[in-house]
């Protein structure tokens, strides 16, 4: 505790030198590299050749649904247990762990959302070199091959997927220390044991034989540096277990390009591995992150798509410890005769092996496929969709209400303002700061007075005081994670001192979660909500700024679970602030760290990015690359977090940022203030419209994250998801569509005056969403752009619901009516939805909502119910249609649910084909007919 402020100091030093100076650059000595982590170097010293497994056929056990086999390695002759299931859903499930662990192997609890129902597996045939099993309806087979051991997933002729077929699955057995006391008394029990099996039994004679020889082979194991413990800078990690990594290979036969594993500073589409380090799955706080780099960052989703124009594969690796990806591809560099081929090889430093296979085909296959396994994006707030407003800190209730009335003055709407690390009574979470902030719900009503909410940050680090009633209750439960040695484990972070809560125990999440109860946290209220941040977690003083890999949950160590203590800490949160009300409203937490499942719970950021263009550019790989795997909602600090952003810059953030699934501007403490009115009237004026445009669209996106949430696909999208036979689409990163139907190219180059957007699809035409004019699919199209454009496409043959009366918050604009926005394709017809409930409840699962089809044919306009056993109503009207790519029609006759038939007024543009039918006036929750003639 002494020694906090000098060890602390280097740390500040560098953050006031950096920001002050406007240098950016990772401190890259801070994490290891490859070669830094013994495993990861051991694991990547083996070398494709033959795999020493063997698949021992007569050990074969098959049940309806689920096969097991035993593999032997020669070598070391340890047997390892090889289970395979088909799942429901076009999904083939392989684990494999040690037949007999001296104890148990880490598997991951609570990603999956249950067990994953199976189907019928059937044995085609059987032969002295293998076996062939059926997987189902779609002539799909798996080939167990027995000498060596590898698994081959076929369609008709066609190999999908191989693993092991390099030879690199390596299980490292856990064993007991030779240099050990303990080690000495377990072999020489054993061989007295074996010789006494011996006399009584003849028949014990082989079994003894071959028990000597695994005994001998294992004897003959050499303990490798870095197994039974590693030195990193100061800190020496333990490792009681010895080396305990597994890592198997699998590859891509026909396989150019593969995307996801987040999260990176990288490319969308993932770049081969063989000449730097593999991409790191481990979650951490690097504190100013590199670009273009395969390091690891804040959150981890273990899934990786692989894609061509016939098929879109999926692979998730179920396993919470550090994790290495690396990527190899026979097309790097040669000639285009081979057939490609990308080979993918996971390891990870403990845990088992568990990975789901998931066939696809199509891109949307394996998002459902994905979200049967691990559930989908939380269905958000109506109002966490639109705009946030942060800043570390907003300094006072002052402070918070002039930025507030800010909004206002400037006509800018804004949903969400945030309360940094600063609001609490010295980083201890659950507090105010009683000098800034004496009369939080004083506050708080003034913002629901304007149905405007606030956000506060709750961090899990917990400060150590014995007047902080958090930590008392946390200690005196027993609640906190251990050290190795059996105390609480305690690092540094922002309060000094901190202990870290034990979120893998239900226990404490409980406890947890009960402190968001309004009588708990002292000035909550229900507009207020839930930042979590430095879970991954962060702790200044650790190893690679995270927590001690030897720590203790329970008998689990760290290292079993690194990955998933954010999950639980968002999980735990956002069951906090659903339980504050009883189970009706709900949540809403944003989190930095993540893993696998992380979207059932909230919203990701890309955490501490930099005012830079880069920054703003590689928001969009970054976000694409989230949605791929699940997260949806995701988005990255509008104006870059550290550094203050020029004007321009500001200003092409926030036209990117509009158009990305969580919209919020935030600021480092040390940089500039930049709320939107400061960068002078035309700049105010910019930023004002496009947060606006964000507003305008709220139906629409509110309806992709209802879809989202029942799909799994992901709302942001990178074009290939639409046109997956479109080589073209498969690595553009500077556009991408929302949802099926708006494309977004923003500018992201500095000084721009122009962009060029592809435009996909031959059959399909792009109308320019703010001009209306047409342009054809399946080309490139050079937009001329000064700084007021945003260039925004809307698919021909799409309907796209807005409302455009834009007001002071999203909840302000309840009832207002809506504008379609028909847009035709060549064929004359669009297709397009409209979902409303009430915003903000768990009612919908009550099927409380209005879902309706909008459809256009043979110059009929109509809206019919998609769930006509669904209940709500909406006073909101349908006040305007926009029709573009139209022709000028005679009449238009509105024919109500009553049947009642009105004539509508009109206006036709000739000139960009746009027809205008003014003031049908319906209920947006009704049936009803417009008829052009
Ligand atoms: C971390 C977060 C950042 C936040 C800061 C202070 O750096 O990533 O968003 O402002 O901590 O809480």
């Amino acid at each position: 505790m002494a020694a906090f402020p000098q060890r602390m100091a280097p740390i500040l030093t560098l953050w006031l030198a950096v920001c002050l100076s406007g240098a950016l650059a990772v401190e890259r000595a801070n994490f290891k590299t490859c070669d830094q982590s013994a495993f990861c170097k051991r694991q990547r010293a083996l070398n494709p050749g033959q795999s020493p497994y063997r698949a021992l056929l007569e050990t074969m056990e098959l049940t309806n649904s689920r096969l097991t086999l035993q593999l032997k390695n020669d070598k070391n002759k340890v047997r390892l247990l090889l289970e395979l299931y088909r799942l429901q859903g076009n999904i083939t499930r392989v684990k494999i762990n040690e037949l007999k662990p001296l104890k148990p192997r880490y598997e991951v609890p609570d990603v999956l959302i249950r067990e994953p129902p199976t189907e019928p597996l059937s044995l085609l045939s059987q032969d002295a070199n293998g076996v062939v099993l059926s997987l189902g309806a779609e002539s799909q087979r798996v080939i167990v091959s027995a000498l060596p051991f590898r698994l081959d997933i076929m369609e008709g002729r066609d190999v999908l997927l191989s693993l092991n077929s390099r030879g690199l699955l390596a299980f490292e057995h856990l064993r007991i220390r030779k240099d050990t006391f303990s080690y000495l008394i377990t072999g020489t029990l054993a061989s007295v044991w074996n010789n006494v099996k011996s006399v009584f039994s003849r028949q014990a004679d082989r079994e003894t034989e071959e028990a000597n020889l695994e005994d001998e082979a294992m004897l003959d194991e050499k303990d490798e540096e870095g197994m039974w413990d590693e030195t990193f800078k100061s800190f020496t990690d333990t490792k009681p277990n010895g080396p305990t990594a597994v890592g198997l290979d699998f590859s891509l036969p026909g396989v150019e390009h593969v995307y996801g594993i987040p999260e990176h500073a990288d490319s969308l589409r993932l770049k081969t591995t063989d000449n730097g380090d593999p991409y790191r799955l481990y979650n951490l706080d690097v504190f100013q992150y590199e670009l273009d780099n395969p390091m690891a960052l804040y959150g981890s989703v273990p899934v990786m798509l692989a894609h061509n124009a016939q098929r879109t594969t999926g692979m998730f690796w179920l396993n919470a410890a550090e994790t290495w990806v690396d990527i190899s591809s026979n097309t790097a560099g040669k000639g285009s005769s081979e057939t490609p081929q990308t080979d993918v090889r996971w390891f990870s430093e403990s845990g088992i092996i568990d990975v789901f296979i998931m066939l696809g085909p199509t891109p949307k296959d394996v998002f459902s496929q994905y979200a049967s396994l691990t559930g989908t994006q939380a269905f958000p707030l109506l109002a966490a969709l639109a705009y946030h407003q942060c800043r570390w800190n907003y300094n006072d209730q002052e402070d918070v209400l002039s930025v507030d009335a800010g909004f206002d003055e400037h006509d800018i709407p804004y949903d969400f303002i945030w309360l940094d690390i600063e609001h609490t009574d010295g980083k201890r979470y659950f507090t105010w700061d009683t000098n800034k902030f004496p009369t939080p719900k004083e506050m708080l009503q003034g913002l629901m007075d304007k149905k405007r909410k606030m956000v506060t940050i709750v961090d899990p680090h917990i400060k150590v005081d014995s007047s902080y009633k958090i930590h008392n209750e946390i200690k005196s439960q027993g609640f906190y994670t251990k050290n190795k040695d059996g105390g609480d484990y305690e690092g540094w972070c922002w309060p000094g001192s901190a202990g870290y809560p034990d979120f893998t125990r239900e226990d404490m999440r409980a406890w947890w979660a009960s402190m968001f109860a309004y009588d708990q946290y002292e000035g909550s209220m229900e507009n207020l909500y839930t930042w979590n941040d430095m879970n991954e977690p962060s702790i200044f003083n650790g190893p690679e700024i995270t927590m001690h890999k030897d720590s203790k949950h329970g008998e689990w160590e760290h290292r079993d679970l690194h990955n998933l203590y954010g999950f639980y800490v968002q999980k735990a949160t956002a069951e906090g602030l659903i339980q504050r009300s009883g189970g009706v409203e709900r949540p809403f937490v944003l989190t930095r760290a993540f893993f696998a499942g992380s979207q059932r719970y909230g919203a990701v950021w890309t955490g501490d990015n930099a005012a830079e263009w880069s920054h703003l550019k590689i928001s969009i790989p970054m976000c694409l690359s989230m949605g791929l795997v699940g997260i949806a909602f995701c988005g990255a600090d509008v104006g870059g977090f550290f550094k203050s952003p020029s004007s321009e810059l500001l200003v092409r953030w926030y036209q990117t940022g509009a158009y990305q699934p969580f919209f919020r501007a935030h600021a480092h403490l040390d940089t500039t203030r930049r709320e939107p009115w400061l960068f002078g009237p035309e700049n105010t004026a910019l930023i004002r419209e496009v947060v606006r445009q964000r507003y305008s669209l709220l139906p629409y996106w509110y309806q992709q994250f209802y879809h989202t949430y029942h799909t799994g696909h992901p709302v942001m999208r990178p074009l290939w998801v639409e046109y997956p036979q479109d080589p073209a689409t498969y690595t553009l990163e500077d556009e991408f569509l929302i949802g099926r139907d708006l494309l977004v190219h923003p500018v992201t180059e500095e000084g721009a005056t122009g962009v060029t957007a592809y435009l996909p699809g031959k059959e399909e035409v792009w109308f320019d969403v703010h001009t209306f004019q047409k342009h054809n699919g399946g080309q490139n199209l050079y937009i001329p752009v000064t700084m007021s454009s945003i260039p925004v496409f809307q698919r021909g043959g799409s309907i796209i619901p807005r409302k455009l009366r834009v007001r002071r918050s999203s909840s302000c604009m309840e009832h207002d009516p809506y504008t379609l926005y028909v847009a035709l394709s060549h064929q004359r017809a669009a297709e397009g939805e409209l979902y409303i409930d009430d915003g903000h409840t768990f009612n919908f699962e009550k099927r409380e909502f209005i879902h309706r089809r909008l459809s256009f044919a043979n110059n009929n306009l109509s809206s019919v119910n998609l769930a006509p056993e669904a209940h709500f109503s909406t006073l909101s009207t349908i006040e305007r249609i926009v029709m573009v790519g139209a022709t000028r029609p005679t009449k238009a006759t509105l024919k109500t649910a009553d049947g009642q038939m009105s004539q509508l007024e009109f206006d036709f543009d000739a000139s960009m084909s746009v027809l205008t039918l003014r003031k049908p006036g319906m209920n947006a929750g009704t049936d009803w007919t417009v008829m052009l003639q």
